[in-house]
C-alpha cells in the first residue's frame, strides 16, 4: 500500500466546500482592493530563493526540496510566494506599467518542515504583493486586507502584531545594538542562536526555543533605533491603522523568518496562546528586493496565509461555510427500454444546466431509491416499462414521499420552475 508522503494531505471530497470557499472569498476581496491574479510555475531557479529568501534562514538551511534536473539546472519547489513574483515583475517589464503592480496568487508551496498540526510539508498559501509605491498607506491596505479576509470569513478575537526592522541605513547600527546585548547571552541561548550572533543578529529574536524567547523579551528594540525616514514611516502607518480601526499591538520580537524584509512586519495570530507557529498569516515590507534581483529600486509589500491554518481556525471556532452545490434530482428506470429513456432525460436536463444522478446496471426500483435517498436527492424520476412507452415519467418528491405522473416533455419546464 503506498501511502501519502509525510507532511501532505489529500484534500477529500468533503473537506473541498472550505477550500472552494475560502478561495473563491479571496478573489473576491482582491477584486475589491484591485489585485490582479498570477500563476507562477511550482519551481524555480534555486539561487532566486538563496538570495531573496537569505541564506541564514530556516527555509533555506533545511527546508527547501531541491535537485538538479537531467540537464543540471539546480532548481527549487517554490517554498514561498514573493520572490517568484518579484521574479516575474522583473522578466515580464511590469515596472512599466501603473504602478504599484498588485498582483495576487493561490498556489502550493513546499517546505520540509517537522510536520504537525496546521504544518505540512506542501501547504496552499494565498499571498498578495503590491510592487512599486513606498507611501505606508499601502502597507495599511495590505494590513487591512489581511485582517478583513479573516473577519469575512468570520474568525474572531484575531491579534496583529505590528513592528518595523528598519532599512539597510539604520539597521546595521541596531544590529550592533543587537549584538552587544547578546554578547554575555551564550549560556542562555542555544546553539542555533550561538551561530546567528555572528551570521544573521536579526534571526536570533526569532527562535522559537524557550530560553531564547526570554532573551529575546529584554533585547533592544529596533522601532528604537530607526532613522528618521523610518521612523515617520511606522509613524504615518500607525496612524493609518488607526483611522481604519485596526486593533494592532507593537511586537519588538517581531522580525519574520525570511530575511527580504525592511520597515513593516506583521503577523496575524489566531486566539489563545499557541506560539509563533500557530500564525495564521503574516507580511511585510520588502524595498529591496526587486533591485537585489537585478531590478531598479522598487519599493514593494505583501501578506500570504496557508489555507490549511485558516480551515484548522474555522472548524476550531464552529465556522459554517455554504454546501457545494450538488444534484439534487436522481434518475431511476425499469427495463431496458426505460434506462434508454432515463439516458436521455439525464442528458437532456443536464444539458440545460440541472444536475442530475442518473442510476446504473439493472438495480430493483427500491434499491434505487435507497440509493437516491443516500445521495440526498430532494426528487427522484422514475421511469418504468410502463411510463417508457408512454412518454412519462413518475416524479417523486423524497422528501414528502408524494408522486405524481408528468409527460416527459414538460419535466425540463417543472424541474427548472
Ligand atoms: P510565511 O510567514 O513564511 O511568509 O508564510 C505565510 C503563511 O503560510 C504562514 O503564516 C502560515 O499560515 C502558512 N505556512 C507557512 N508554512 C506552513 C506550513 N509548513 N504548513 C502550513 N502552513 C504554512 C511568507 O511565505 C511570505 N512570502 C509572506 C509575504 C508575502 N511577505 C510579503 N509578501
Amino acid at each position: 500500500m503506498y501511502r501519502m508522503p509525510r507532511g501532505t494531505r489529500d484534500i477529500l471530497p468533503e473537506e473541498q466546500s472550505h477550500w472552494r470557499y475560502i478561495e473563491a472569498r479571496a478573489a473576491q476581496l482582491c477584486q475589491l482592493y484591485g489585485y490582479e491574479r498570477i500563476d507562477t510555475h511550482v519551481f524555480e531557479d534555486s539561487r532566486l530563493f538563496v538570495r531573496s529568501i537569505g541564506e541564514e534562514t530556516d527555509i533555506v538551511q533545511k527546508e527547501m526540496y531541491s535537485f538538479s534536473d537531467r540537464s543540471g539546472s539546480w532548481l527549487t519547489l517554490r517554498p514561498e510566494g514573493t520572490a517568484p513574483v518579484c521574479r516575474a515583475y522583473l522578466e515580464h517589464g511590469m515596472h512599466s506599467r501603473p504602478q504599484p503592480v498588485k498582483l495576487y496568487y493561490i498556489t502550493p508551496i513546499f517546505r520540509y518542515e517537522r510536520p504537525q498540526a496546521g504544518r505540512y510539508r506542501q501547504h496552499q498559501q494565498f499571498g498578495f504583493e503590491a510592487m512599486g509605491d513606498v507611501d505606508p498607506a499601502l502597507d495599511a491596505e495590505v494590513i487591512e486586507m489581511s485582517w478583513r479576509f479573516y473577519i469575512g470569513l468570520g474568525l474572531e478575537n484575531l491579534v496583529l502584531k505590528l513592528n518595523s526592522i528598519g532599512c539597510r541605513l539604520c539597521r546595521p547600527r541596531y544590529l550592533e545594538k543587537l549584538k552587544d546585548y547578546y554578547r554575555d547571552k551564550g549560556e542562555l541561548i542555544c546553539t542555533d542562536c550561538r551561530r546567528r550572533r555572528v551570521t544573521n543578529p536579526l534571526r536570533l529574536l526569532d527562535c522559537k526555543k524557550e530560553s531564547c524567547l526570554s532573551v529575546a523579551e529584554s533585547a533592544p528594540k529596533s522601532s528604537e533605533h530607526l532613522c528618521p525616514e523610518c521612523c515617520q514611516h511606522l509613524d504615518d502607518l500607525r496612524r493609518y491603522l488607526g483611522f481604519l480601526s485596526l486593533p494592532f499591538s507593537l511586537d519588538h520580537t517581531l522580525v519574520r523568518g525570511l530575511d527580504y524584509y525592511t520597515r513593516t512586519v506583521f503577523e496575524i495570530q489566531p486566539p489563545g496562546e499557541r506560539g509563533p507557529q500557530a500564525t495564521l498569516g503574516g507580511g511585510g515590507r520588502y524595498d529591496d528586493l526587486i533591485e537585489e534581483l537585478g531590478g531598479r529600486p522598487t519599493p514593494a509589500v505583501g501578506f500570504a496565509t496557508g489555507i490549511e491554518r485558516v480551515i484548522l481556525n474555522l472548524r476550531e471556532q464552529q465556522g459554517s461555510v455554504p454546501d457545494l452545490p450538488y444534484p439534487t434530482i436522481f434518475v431511476a428506470y425499469l427495463g431496458q427500454e426505460a434506462k434508454e429513456e432515463a439516458l436521455k432525460v439525464a442528458s437532456q436536463l443536464r444539458g440545460a444546466g440541472v444536475g442530475v444522478l442518473l442510476a446504473y446496471g439493472e438495480r430493483s426500483l427500491k434499491a434505487q431509491l435507497r440509493q437516491a435517498n443516500a445521495s440526498g436527492a430532494k426528487q427522484a424520476i422514475i421511469i418504468g416499462e410502463e411510463e417508457a412507452g408512454a412518454g412519462v415519467a413518475v416524479l417523486r418528491d423524497m422528501v414528502k414521499g408524494e408522486q405524481k405522473s408528468v409527460p416527459r416533455a414538460d419535466l425540463l419546464a417543472m424541474l427548472v420552475r
